[in-house]
Protein backbone atom coordinates (compact mmCIF):
# COMPACT_ATOMS: atom_id res chain seq x y z
CA UNK A 1 0.00 0.00 0.00
CA UNK A 2 2.86 1.96 1.04
CA UNK A 3 4.27 2.25 -2.58
CA UNK A 4 0.51 2.81 -3.97
CA UNK A 5 0.21 5.69 -1.97
CA UNK A 6 3.57 7.14 -2.92
CA UNK A 7 2.72 7.05 -6.45
CA UNK A 8 -0.12 9.44 -5.86
CA UNK A 9 2.11 11.72 -3.80
CA UNK A 10 4.49 11.84 -6.29
CA UNK A 11 1.68 12.62 -9.03
CA UNK A 12 0.34 15.08 -6.92
CA UNK A 13 3.89 16.93 -6.28
CA UNK A 14 4.38 16.86 -9.17
CA UNK A 15 0.89 18.63 -10.53
CA UNK A 16 1.95 21.21 -8.41
CA UNK A 17 4.97 21.57 -9.96
CA UNK A 18 3.20 23.00 -13.07
CA UNK A 19 5.71 23.95 -15.90
CA UNK A 20 8.76 23.66 -13.73
CA UNK A 21 11.00 25.75 -11.50
CA UNK A 22 12.59 27.21 -14.52
CA UNK A 23 9.07 29.11 -15.72
CA UNK A 24 7.72 29.69 -12.23
CA UNK A 25 10.81 31.82 -12.10
CA UNK A 26 10.42 33.45 -15.42
CA UNK A 27 6.73 33.97 -14.63
CA UNK A 28 7.62 35.76 -11.50
CA UNK A 29 10.17 37.60 -12.79
CA UNK A 30 7.47 39.48 -14.73
CA UNK A 31 5.78 40.02 -11.88
CA UNK A 32 3.01 37.45 -11.92
CA UNK A 33 2.10 35.13 -9.49
CA UNK A 34 1.91 31.37 -10.68
CA UNK A 35 -1.42 30.00 -11.29
CA UNK A 36 -1.58 28.12 -7.75
CA UNK A 37 -0.28 31.19 -5.94
CA UNK A 38 -3.31 33.38 -7.08
CA UNK A 39 -5.74 31.00 -6.08
CA UNK A 40 -4.29 30.34 -2.43
CA UNK A 41 -4.62 34.10 -1.91
CA UNK A 42 -7.65 34.73 -3.12
CA UNK A 43 -9.67 31.81 -1.39
CA UNK A 44 -10.40 31.36 2.44
CA UNK A 45 -6.96 29.35 3.81
CA UNK A 46 -7.06 25.50 3.40
CA UNK A 47 -10.68 25.94 1.25
CA UNK A 48 -9.35 25.08 -2.29
CA UNK A 49 -10.12 21.58 -3.07
CA UNK A 50 -8.88 20.75 -6.54
CA UNK A 51 -10.64 19.05 -9.82
CA UNK A 52 -9.06 17.43 -12.49
CA UNK A 53 -5.32 18.11 -11.20
CA UNK A 54 -4.09 14.54 -12.70
CA UNK A 55 -5.73 15.62 -16.28
CA UNK A 56 -3.28 15.23 -19.09
CA UNK A 57 -3.61 15.67 -22.78
CA UNK A 58 -4.67 13.65 -25.45
CA UNK A 59 -2.10 15.01 -28.58
CA UNK A 60 0.83 12.81 -30.10
CA UNK A 61 1.60 15.44 -33.02
CA UNK A 62 4.91 17.25 -33.08
CA UNK A 63 6.11 14.97 -30.09
CA UNK A 64 3.19 16.28 -27.54
CA UNK A 65 3.62 12.78 -26.04
CA UNK A 66 6.74 13.31 -24.76
CA UNK A 67 5.55 16.25 -23.46
CA UNK A 68 2.82 15.68 -20.79
CA UNK A 69 1.93 17.99 -17.61
CA UNK A 70 -0.64 16.87 -14.94
CA UNK A 71 -3.45 19.57 -14.39
CA UNK A 72 -2.39 20.38 -18.28
CA UNK A 73 -2.16 24.12 -18.11
CA UNK A 74 -5.23 24.89 -16.38
CA UNK A 75 -5.58 24.71 -11.91
CA UNK A 76 -9.74 23.94 -11.37
CA UNK A 77 -11.64 23.51 -8.13
CA UNK A 78 -13.94 25.25 -5.61
CA UNK A 79 -13.44 26.86 -2.35
CA UNK A 80 -14.54 29.40 -0.38
CA UNK A 81 -13.88 33.69 -0.71
CA UNK A 82 -15.14 35.15 2.85
CA UNK A 83 -17.18 32.31 3.95
CA UNK A 84 -18.85 31.83 -0.09
CA UNK A 85 -18.53 28.89 -2.17
CA UNK A 86 -16.95 29.30 -5.39
CA UNK A 87 -15.47 28.11 -8.21
CA UNK A 88 -13.08 28.77 -9.76
CA UNK A 89 -10.40 28.51 -12.95
CA UNK A 90 -6.49 29.56 -13.06
CA UNK A 91 -4.55 29.28 -16.37
CA UNK A 92 -0.94 28.29 -15.47
CA UNK A 93 1.08 29.81 -17.70
CA UNK A 94 3.80 27.40 -17.24
CA UNK A 95 2.99 24.69 -18.94
CA UNK A 96 2.53 25.24 -22.54
CA UNK A 97 1.83 29.42 -22.19
CA UNK A 98 -1.41 28.59 -20.39
CA UNK A 99 -2.35 27.56 -23.87
CA UNK A 100 -5.64 26.10 -24.38
CA UNK A 101 -6.01 22.50 -25.45
CA UNK A 102 -9.05 20.39 -25.35
CA UNK A 103 -8.74 18.77 -22.38
CA UNK A 104 -7.43 22.17 -20.40
CA UNK A 105 -10.92 23.26 -22.14
CA UNK A 106 -12.94 20.23 -20.45
CA UNK A 107 -11.70 21.15 -17.40
CA UNK A 108 -13.04 24.15 -17.41
CA UNK A 109 -16.46 23.31 -18.25
CA UNK A 110 -16.74 20.90 -15.84
CA UNK A 111 -16.14 23.09 -13.62
CA UNK A 112 -18.70 25.95 -14.96
CA UNK A 113 -21.26 22.69 -14.79
CA UNK A 114 -20.54 22.72 -11.64
CA UNK A 115 -21.43 26.06 -10.80
CA UNK A 116 -24.18 26.14 -12.84
CA UNK A 117 -25.44 23.18 -10.71
CA UNK A 118 -25.16 24.78 -7.20
CA UNK A 119 -25.73 28.51 -8.27
CA UNK A 120 -22.21 29.33 -7.32
CA UNK A 121 -20.27 32.44 -8.81
CA UNK A 122 -17.55 31.46 -10.97
CA UNK A 123 -14.15 33.16 -11.48
CA UNK A 124 -11.98 33.01 -14.19
CA UNK A 125 -7.92 33.95 -13.40
CA UNK A 126 -7.12 34.39 -17.70
CA UNK A 127 -2.98 34.12 -18.44
CA UNK A 128 -2.94 32.33 -21.76
CA UNK A 129 -0.98 32.30 -25.06
CA UNK A 130 -4.38 31.20 -26.57
CA UNK A 131 -5.34 28.06 -28.82
CA UNK A 132 -3.17 25.50 -28.55
CA UNK A 133 -1.47 25.54 -31.24
CA UNK A 134 -0.61 21.87 -31.33
CA UNK A 135 -4.31 21.03 -30.91
CA UNK A 136 -5.69 22.56 -34.29
CA UNK A 137 -9.16 22.63 -34.59
CA UNK A 138 -9.46 20.44 -31.02
CA UNK A 139 -8.65 23.98 -28.87
CA UNK A 140 -11.41 25.93 -30.74
CA UNK A 141 -13.66 23.64 -30.00
CA UNK A 142 -13.00 23.53 -26.23
CA UNK A 143 -12.98 27.67 -26.41
CA UNK A 144 -16.80 27.54 -27.91
CA UNK A 145 -17.49 25.12 -25.71
CA UNK A 146 -16.93 27.20 -22.73
CA UNK A 147 -18.06 30.43 -24.97
CA UNK A 148 -21.28 28.61 -25.32
CA UNK A 149 -21.43 27.81 -20.82
CA UNK A 150 -20.53 31.69 -20.32
CA UNK A 151 -23.73 32.70 -22.42
CA UNK A 152 -25.76 30.03 -20.42
CA UNK A 153 -24.37 30.97 -17.06
CA UNK A 154 -25.14 34.54 -18.04
CA UNK A 155 -28.03 36.14 -15.84
CA UNK A 156 -27.44 32.87 -13.72
CA UNK A 157 -24.33 33.08 -11.48
CA UNK A 158 -22.29 35.65 -11.18
CA UNK A 159 -19.14 35.23 -13.51
CA UNK A 160 -15.60 37.43 -13.55
CA UNK A 161 -13.02 37.35 -15.21
CA UNK A 162 -9.44 38.28 -13.95
CA UNK A 163 -6.58 39.13 -17.04
CA UNK A 164 -3.50 38.48 -15.67
CA UNK A 165 -1.22 37.99 -18.14
CA UNK A 166 -2.22 37.38 -21.99
CA UNK A 167 -5.56 36.72 -23.35
CA UNK A 168 -5.54 37.09 -27.35
CA UNK A 169 -7.76 36.15 -30.58
CA UNK A 170 -10.43 34.06 -29.58
CA UNK A 171 -9.66 33.34 -25.98
CA UNK A 172 -11.41 37.40 -25.32
CA UNK A 173 -14.72 36.05 -26.40
CA UNK A 174 -14.86 34.74 -22.73
CA UNK A 175 -14.13 37.39 -20.36
CA UNK A 176 -16.31 39.84 -22.97
CA UNK A 177 -19.17 37.44 -22.17
CA UNK A 178 -18.89 37.37 -18.29
CA UNK A 179 -20.41 39.92 -15.97
CA UNK A 180 -17.16 42.07 -14.84
CA UNK A 181 -13.48 42.11 -16.41
CA UNK A 182 -10.48 42.99 -14.19
CA UNK A 183 -7.31 43.44 -16.06
CA UNK A 184 -3.71 44.09 -14.40
CA UNK A 185 -1.78 46.98 -15.76
CA UNK A 186 1.62 46.54 -17.42
CA UNK A 187 1.12 42.48 -17.51
CA UNK A 188 -1.87 41.56 -18.91
CA UNK A 189 -3.36 42.55 -22.52
CA UNK A 190 -6.25 41.86 -24.67
CA UNK A 191 -7.06 41.88 -28.18
CA UNK A 192 -8.45 39.71 -31.06
CA UNK A 193 -5.16 40.30 -33.50
CA UNK A 194 -2.02 41.19 -32.33
CA UNK A 195 0.76 43.89 -33.31
CA UNK A 196 1.81 41.60 -35.95
CA UNK A 197 -1.49 41.02 -37.67
CA UNK A 198 -1.97 44.56 -36.82
CA UNK A 199 0.47 46.07 -38.86
CA UNK A 200 0.34 43.08 -42.19
CA UNK A 201 -3.40 44.22 -42.46
CA UNK A 202 -3.46 47.59 -41.23
CA UNK A 203 0.15 49.18 -41.59
CA UNK A 204 -0.31 50.33 -38.59
CA UNK A 205 2.51 50.11 -35.83
CA UNK A 206 1.14 49.39 -32.40
CA UNK A 207 3.00 48.13 -29.10
CA UNK A 208 0.51 45.09 -27.11
CA UNK A 209 0.13 47.44 -24.42
CA UNK A 210 -1.12 50.48 -26.71
CA UNK A 211 -3.69 47.85 -28.85
CA UNK A 212 -4.65 45.77 -25.73
CA UNK A 213 -2.84 46.93 -22.66
CA UNK A 214 -5.17 47.99 -18.87
CA UNK A 215 -5.12 51.72 -19.93
CA UNK A 216 -6.11 51.16 -23.22
CA UNK A 217 -9.15 48.89 -22.34
CA UNK A 218 -10.21 50.98 -19.33
CA UNK A 219 -10.68 54.78 -20.66
CA UNK A 220 -10.87 54.20 -24.68
CA UNK A 221 -12.82 50.61 -25.57
CA UNK A 222 -14.40 50.09 -22.17
CA UNK A 223 -13.59 46.58 -22.48
CA UNK A 224 -12.39 46.46 -19.08
CA UNK A 225 -14.53 47.44 -15.67
CA UNK A 226 -11.71 47.51 -13.50
CA UNK A 227 -7.85 47.94 -13.81
CA UNK A 228 -5.42 46.93 -11.12
CA UNK A 229 -1.91 47.51 -10.07
CA UNK A 230 -0.31 44.39 -10.26
CA UNK A 231 -2.05 40.52 -9.06
CA UNK A 232 -2.74 41.10 -5.43
CA UNK A 233 -4.76 44.08 -6.13
CA UNK A 234 -6.74 42.28 -8.78
CA UNK A 235 -7.46 39.01 -6.59
CA UNK A 236 -8.42 41.94 -3.72
CA UNK A 237 -10.90 43.33 -6.51
CA UNK A 238 -12.15 40.43 -7.40
CA UNK A 239 -12.97 39.46 -3.58
CA UNK A 240 -14.41 43.51 -3.13
CA UNK A 241 -16.60 42.99 -6.14
CA UNK A 242 -18.07 39.21 -4.69
CA UNK A 243 -18.80 41.00 -1.11
CA UNK A 244 -21.63 42.97 -3.46
CA UNK A 245 -23.18 40.13 -5.17
CA UNK A 246 -25.80 37.22 -4.36
CA UNK A 247 -24.56 33.39 -5.03
CA UNK A 248 -26.93 33.33 -8.32
CA UNK A 249 -30.07 35.07 -9.69
CA UNK A 250 -32.24 33.22 -7.32
CA UNK A 251 -30.84 34.88 -4.25
CA UNK A 252 -30.94 38.51 -2.85
CA UNK A 253 -27.32 39.63 -1.55
CA UNK A 254 -26.75 39.16 2.44
CA UNK A 255 -27.15 42.21 4.55
CA UNK A 256 -24.58 43.70 6.45
CA UNK A 257 -25.15 44.07 10.21
CA UNK A 258 -26.41 47.83 10.14
CA UNK A 259 -27.44 49.86 12.97
CA UNK A 260 -29.51 52.77 12.02
CA UNK A 261 -29.43 55.36 13.72
CA UNK A 262 -30.25 59.32 13.41
CA UNK A 263 -29.86 59.79 9.32
CA UNK A 264 -29.71 63.13 8.22
CA UNK A 265 -27.04 64.06 6.43
CA UNK A 266 -26.34 67.97 6.46
CA UNK A 267 -23.50 68.18 4.08
CA UNK A 268 -26.25 67.41 1.23
CA UNK A 269 -28.08 70.58 1.70
CA UNK A 270 -25.09 72.48 -0.20
CA UNK A 271 -23.38 70.36 -2.70
CA UNK A 272 -25.62 71.55 -5.54
CA UNK A 273 -24.56 75.46 -6.89
CA UNK A 274 -26.49 77.94 -7.17
CA UNK A 275 -25.69 78.69 -10.60
CA UNK A 276 -27.32 75.78 -13.02
CA UNK A 277 -24.25 76.30 -15.29
CA UNK A 278 -21.85 75.34 -12.22
CA UNK A 279 -20.91 71.67 -12.28
CA UNK A 280 -20.36 69.91 -8.60
CA UNK A 281 -19.04 66.38 -7.97
CA UNK A 282 -21.75 63.80 -7.88
CA UNK A 283 -19.51 61.26 -6.05
CA UNK A 284 -20.04 63.60 -2.74
CA UNK A 285 -23.78 63.06 -3.41
CA UNK A 286 -23.05 59.13 -3.38
CA UNK A 287 -20.63 59.15 -0.39
CA UNK A 288 -23.50 61.44 1.66
CA UNK A 289 -25.88 58.87 0.86
CA UNK A 290 -24.59 55.39 1.04
CA UNK A 291 -22.42 53.43 3.79
CA UNK A 292 -19.31 54.80 4.89
CA UNK A 293 -16.82 54.17 2.45
CA UNK A 294 -18.68 51.42 0.74
CA UNK A 295 -19.29 52.85 -2.99
CA UNK A 296 -16.60 50.94 -5.52
CA UNK A 297 -16.63 52.30 -8.64
CA UNK A 298 -16.94 50.38 -11.98
CA UNK A 299 -15.61 51.51 -15.36
CA UNK A 300 -14.36 54.06 -13.44
CA UNK A 301 -12.29 55.57 -16.35
CA UNK A 302 -14.78 55.17 -18.93
CA UNK A 303 -17.33 57.82 -20.01
CA UNK A 304 -16.85 59.73 -17.25
CA UNK A 305 -19.93 61.37 -17.53
CA UNK A 306 -22.06 58.47 -16.23
CA UNK A 307 -20.83 56.98 -12.64
CA UNK A 308 -22.10 53.33 -12.02
CA UNK A 309 -21.50 51.53 -8.91
CA UNK A 310 -21.73 49.21 -6.25
CA UNK A 311 -22.60 50.63 -2.59
CA UNK A 312 -24.39 49.75 0.35
CA UNK A 313 -27.20 51.45 2.23
CA UNK A 314 -27.87 50.45 5.89
CA UNK A 315 -25.95 47.61 5.01
CA UNK A 316 -27.80 46.05 1.51
CA UNK A 317 -25.90 46.05 -1.50
CA UNK A 318 -27.05 48.71 -4.06
CA UNK A 319 -26.10 49.73 -7.89
CA UNK A 320 -25.79 53.26 -8.29
CA UNK A 321 -25.81 54.70 -11.64
CA UNK A 322 -25.68 58.74 -11.47
CA UNK A 323 -24.89 61.57 -14.30
CA UNK A 324 -21.35 63.63 -13.44
CA UNK A 325 -22.50 67.18 -14.28
CA UNK A 326 -18.39 67.32 -13.76
CA UNK A 327 -18.06 65.56 -17.02
CA UNK A 328 -19.21 67.12 -20.37
CA UNK A 329 -22.16 68.58 -17.92
CA UNK A 330 -23.35 65.19 -17.72
CA UNK A 331 -24.70 65.03 -20.79
CA UNK A 332 -25.83 61.28 -22.14
CA UNK A 333 -23.76 60.50 -25.18
CA UNK A 334 -22.93 57.01 -26.74
CA UNK A 335 -20.75 55.56 -24.16
CA UNK A 336 -22.63 56.56 -21.23
CA UNK A 337 -25.57 55.58 -22.35
CA UNK A 338 -24.13 51.72 -22.59
CA UNK A 339 -21.82 51.86 -19.84
CA UNK A 340 -25.20 51.90 -17.36
CA UNK A 341 -27.19 50.35 -19.23
CA UNK A 342 -24.82 47.04 -19.31
CA UNK A 343 -24.87 47.72 -14.93
CA UNK A 344 -28.45 48.32 -15.32
CA UNK A 345 -29.17 44.94 -16.26
CA UNK A 346 -26.10 43.49 -14.30
CA UNK A 347 -28.09 44.55 -11.39
CA UNK A 348 -31.41 43.44 -12.48
CA UNK A 349 -30.29 39.94 -13.57
CA UNK A 350 -29.01 39.40 -9.53
CA UNK A 351 -31.58 41.06 -7.70
CA UNK A 352 -29.74 43.72 -7.02
CA UNK A 353 -32.13 47.41 -6.02
CA UNK A 354 -30.67 50.64 -8.32
CA UNK A 355 -30.65 53.82 -7.26
CA UNK A 356 -30.43 56.69 -9.90
CA UNK A 357 -29.26 59.80 -9.48
CA UNK A 358 -30.17 62.60 -11.75
CA UNK A 359 -28.54 65.75 -13.36
CA UNK A 360 -28.87 65.86 -17.14
CA UNK A 361 -28.90 68.43 -19.73
CA UNK A 362 -30.09 66.62 -22.48
CA UNK A 363 -28.11 63.90 -25.17
CA UNK A 364 -24.33 65.12 -26.38
CA UNK A 365 -25.44 66.80 -29.58
CA UNK A 366 -23.42 66.63 -32.90
CA UNK A 367 -22.22 64.46 -36.24
CA UNK A 368 -20.14 62.75 -34.01
CA UNK A 369 -23.05 61.34 -31.46
CA UNK A 370 -25.48 60.93 -34.42
CA UNK A 371 -23.24 58.71 -36.99
CA UNK A 372 -22.03 56.52 -34.19
CA UNK A 373 -25.71 55.97 -33.22
CA UNK A 374 -26.52 57.87 -29.75
CA UNK A 375 -30.32 56.91 -31.03
CA UNK A 376 -29.70 53.21 -30.83
CA UNK A 377 -27.13 53.32 -27.98
CA UNK A 378 -29.53 56.04 -25.57
CA UNK A 379 -32.17 53.23 -26.06
CA UNK A 380 -30.07 50.98 -24.38
CA UNK A 381 -30.28 52.46 -21.46
CA UNK A 382 -34.01 53.28 -21.73
CA UNK A 383 -34.62 49.63 -22.47
CA UNK A 384 -32.37 48.39 -19.97
CA UNK A 385 -34.36 50.81 -16.70
CA UNK A 386 -37.97 50.53 -18.49
CA UNK A 387 -37.46 46.40 -18.17
CA UNK A 388 -35.54 46.30 -15.07
CA UNK A 389 -37.98 44.78 -12.07
CA UNK A 390 -35.48 45.17 -8.93
CA UNK A 391 -36.61 48.05 -6.83
CA UNK A 392 -35.49 51.40 -8.56
CA UNK A 393 -35.27 54.43 -6.89
CA UNK A 394 -35.02 58.00 -8.29
CA UNK A 395 -33.39 61.36 -7.36
CA UNK A 396 -33.29 64.16 -9.35
CA UNK A 397 -30.57 66.35 -7.85
CA UNK A 398 -30.68 69.17 -10.19
CA UNK A 399 -31.65 68.94 -14.30
CA UNK A 400 -33.63 66.32 -15.68
CA UNK A 401 -34.36 67.99 -18.96
CA UNK A 402 -36.21 66.43 -22.53
CA UNK A 403 -36.39 62.91 -23.20
CA UNK A 404 -33.32 62.05 -20.85
CA UNK A 405 -35.08 62.56 -18.46
CA UNK A 406 -37.68 59.96 -19.13
CA UNK A 407 -34.42 57.62 -19.64
CA UNK A 408 -33.02 58.04 -16.12
CA UNK A 409 -35.56 56.08 -13.99
CA UNK A 410 -38.12 58.30 -14.26
CA UNK A 411 -41.93 57.05 -12.72
CA UNK A 412 -43.26 56.61 -16.40
CA UNK A 413 -40.70 53.61 -17.39
CA UNK A 414 -41.83 51.91 -13.95
CA UNK A 415 -39.49 53.70 -11.37
CA UNK A 416 -40.97 52.87 -7.73
CA UNK A 417 -39.94 56.20 -6.09
CA UNK A 418 -38.93 59.14 -7.60
CA UNK A 419 -37.55 61.89 -5.06
CA UNK A 420 -36.56 65.52 -6.15
CA UNK A 421 -34.39 68.21 -4.40
CA UNK A 422 -35.50 71.68 -4.37
CA UNK A 423 -32.89 72.83 -6.78
CA UNK A 424 -34.65 70.26 -9.39
CA UNK A 425 -35.44 71.56 -13.13
CA UNK A 426 -37.91 69.15 -14.54
CA UNK A 427 -38.19 70.84 -18.04
CA UNK A 428 -38.06 70.11 -21.59
CA UNK A 429 -35.00 71.97 -21.62
CA UNK A 430 -33.34 74.79 -20.12
CA UNK A 431 -34.62 78.14 -19.87
CA UNK A 432 -32.72 80.24 -22.14
CA UNK A 433 -33.07 77.29 -24.69
CA UNK A 434 -36.54 77.54 -24.41
CA UNK A 435 -37.60 80.80 -24.69
CA UNK A 436 -35.28 81.58 -27.28
CA UNK A 437 -37.99 78.73 -29.27
CA UNK A 438 -41.11 79.62 -28.12
CA UNK A 439 -40.88 83.76 -27.76
CA UNK A 440 -38.61 83.90 -30.96
CA UNK A 441 -41.55 86.23 -32.51
CA UNK A 442 -41.48 88.46 -29.47
CA UNK A 443 -37.96 88.87 -29.05
CA UNK A 444 -37.03 89.50 -32.05
CA UNK A 445 -39.71 92.33 -32.52
CA UNK A 446 -38.68 93.70 -29.01
CA UNK A 447 -37.22 97.47 -28.60
CA UNK A 448 -34.39 95.76 -26.59
CA UNK A 449 -34.05 91.66 -27.89
CA UNK A 450 -31.48 91.28 -24.57
CA UNK A 451 -33.64 92.64 -22.03
CA UNK A 452 -36.76 90.51 -23.46
CA UNK A 453 -34.91 87.60 -23.48
CA UNK A 454 -33.82 87.56 -20.24
CA UNK A 455 -37.70 88.71 -19.10
CA UNK A 456 -39.01 85.34 -21.14
CA UNK A 457 -36.21 83.63 -19.31
CA UNK A 458 -37.12 84.05 -15.91
CA UNK A 459 -40.59 83.66 -16.48
CA UNK A 460 -39.77 80.34 -18.03
CA UNK A 461 -37.19 79.32 -15.24
CA UNK A 462 -39.98 80.69 -12.69
CA UNK A 463 -42.67 78.01 -14.38
CA UNK A 464 -40.66 75.23 -15.48
CA UNK A 465 -37.32 75.53 -13.72
CA UNK A 466 -38.36 74.04 -10.29
CA UNK A 467 -39.60 70.25 -9.22
CA UNK A 468 -43.20 71.27 -8.59
CA UNK A 469 -44.96 71.01 -11.82
CA UNK A 470 -43.55 67.34 -11.96
CA UNK A 471 -44.34 66.66 -8.12
CA UNK A 472 -48.16 68.41 -8.85
CA UNK A 473 -48.85 65.79 -11.74
CA UNK A 474 -47.47 62.52 -9.49
CA UNK A 475 -44.08 62.31 -11.33
CA UNK A 476 -42.22 63.00 -8.15
CA UNK A 477 -43.81 61.63 -5.55
CA UNK A 478 -41.78 63.66 -3.26
CA UNK A 479 -39.70 66.75 -2.85
CA UNK A 480 -37.49 66.67 -0.16
CA UNK A 481 -34.56 68.36 1.54
CA UNK A 482 -31.01 66.98 0.35
CA UNK A 483 -29.75 66.26 4.19
CA UNK A 484 -32.98 63.51 4.26
CA UNK A 485 -32.15 61.84 0.97
CA UNK A 486 -30.36 59.20 3.05
CA UNK A 487 -33.22 58.58 5.54
CA UNK A 488 -35.99 58.39 2.14
CA UNK A 489 -33.70 55.90 0.52
CA UNK A 490 -33.19 53.71 3.64
CA UNK A 491 -37.11 53.21 3.91
CA UNK A 492 -37.94 53.36 0.55
CA UNK A 493 -35.69 50.34 0.04
CA UNK A 494 -36.80 48.60 2.98
CA UNK A 495 -40.58 49.21 1.59
CA UNK A 496 -39.74 48.14 -0.90
CA UNK A 497 -38.05 44.53 -0.33
CA UNK A 498 -40.75 42.21 -1.09
CA UNK A 499 -41.29 44.17 -4.71
CA UNK A 500 -42.74 41.63 -7.01
CA UNK A 501 -42.97 42.87 -10.70
CA UNK A 502 -42.84 40.59 -13.66
CA UNK A 503 -42.33 41.21 -17.34
CA UNK A 504 -44.96 39.86 -20.31
CA UNK A 505 -44.47 36.16 -21.33
CA UNK A 506 -41.54 36.11 -23.91
CA UNK A 507 -38.72 34.60 -25.13
CA UNK A 508 -36.56 37.49 -25.23
CA UNK A 509 -37.42 41.32 -25.86
CA UNK A 510 -35.03 42.49 -28.27
CA UNK A 511 -32.82 45.21 -26.70
CA UNK A 512 -31.70 48.03 -29.38
CA UNK A 513 -27.69 46.35 -29.78
N1 LIG B 1 0.22 27.00 -28.01
C1 LIG B 1 1.18 26.20 -27.53
N2 LIG B 1 2.22 26.64 -26.80
C2 LIG B 1 2.29 27.95 -26.56
C3 LIG B 1 1.33 28.86 -27.04
C4 LIG B 1 0.26 28.33 -27.79
N3 LIG B 1 -0.71 29.12 -28.24
N4 LIG B 1 1.65 30.10 -26.65
C5 LIG B 1 2.78 29.98 -25.93
N5 LIG B 1 3.18 28.69 -25.90
C6 LIG B 1 4.35 28.15 -25.20
C7 LIG B 1 5.64 28.59 -25.85
O1 LIG B 1 5.98 27.68 -26.87
C8 LIG B 1 6.59 28.53 -24.66
O2 LIG B 1 6.95 27.17 -24.45
P1 LIG B 1 8.34 26.78 -23.76
O3 LIG B 1 8.29 27.30 -22.36
O4 LIG B 1 8.36 25.31 -23.82
O5 LIG B 1 9.40 27.45 -24.56
C9 LIG B 1 5.73 28.93 -23.50
O6 LIG B 1 4.39 28.72 -23.91
C10 LIG B 1 5.88 30.39 -23.09
O7 LIG B 1 5.75 31.18 -24.26
P2 LIG B 1 6.75 32.37 -24.62
O8 LIG B 1 6.52 32.71 -26.04
O9 LIG B 1 8.14 31.97 -24.20
O10 LIG B 1 6.25 33.48 -23.62
P3 LIG B 1 6.25 35.04 -23.84
O11 LIG B 1 5.82 35.64 -22.54
O12 LIG B 1 7.53 35.48 -24.39
O13 LIG B 1 5.12 35.33 -24.95
C11 LIG B 1 2.95 35.09 -25.99
C12 LIG B 1 3.77 35.05 -24.68
C13 LIG B 1 1.53 34.70 -25.64
C14 LIG B 1 2.97 36.52 -26.54
C15 LIG B 1 3.57 34.15 -27.02
O14 LIG B 1 3.79 32.91 -26.41
C16 LIG B 1 2.70 33.96 -28.23
O15 LIG B 1 2.69 34.80 -29.12
N6 LIG B 1 1.97 32.81 -28.28
C17 LIG B 1 1.16 32.49 -29.41
C18 LIG B 1 -0.12 33.26 -29.41
C19 LIG B 1 -1.04 32.75 -30.50
O16 LIG B 1 -0.86 33.07 -31.64
N7 LIG B 1 -2.00 31.91 -30.10
C20 LIG B 1 -2.83 31.19 -31.01
C21 LIG B 1 -4.01 31.96 -31.48
S1 LIG B 1 -5.27 32.23 -30.28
Amino acid sequence: MDSKINILKDKIAKAHEGGGEGRIKKQHQKKKLTARERIEYLMDEGSFEEIGALVTHRTTDFGMQDQIYYGDGVVTGYGTVNGRLIYIFAQDFTVFGGALSETHAEKICKIMDHAMKVGAPLIGLNDSGGARIQEGVRSLGGYADIFYRNVMASGVIPQISAIMGPCAGGAVYSPAMTDFTIMVEDTSYMFVTGPNVVKTVTNEEVTSEELGGASTHSTKSGVTHITAANDIECLEDVKKLLSYLPQNNKEKTKSLPFELKEEIRPSLNSIVPDSANKPYDMHEVISGIIDEDSFYEIHKDYADNIIVGFARLAGRSIGIVANQPMSLAGVLDVNSSKKAARFTRFCDCFNIPLLVLVDVPGFLPGTDQEWNGIIVHGAKLLYALSEATVPRVTVITRKAYGGAYDVMNSKHIGADMNFAWPSAEIAVMGAKGASEIIFRKEISEADDPELKLSEKEKEYADKFANPYRAAERGFIDEVILPENTRRKLIKAYAMLDNKQAELPFKKHGNIPL
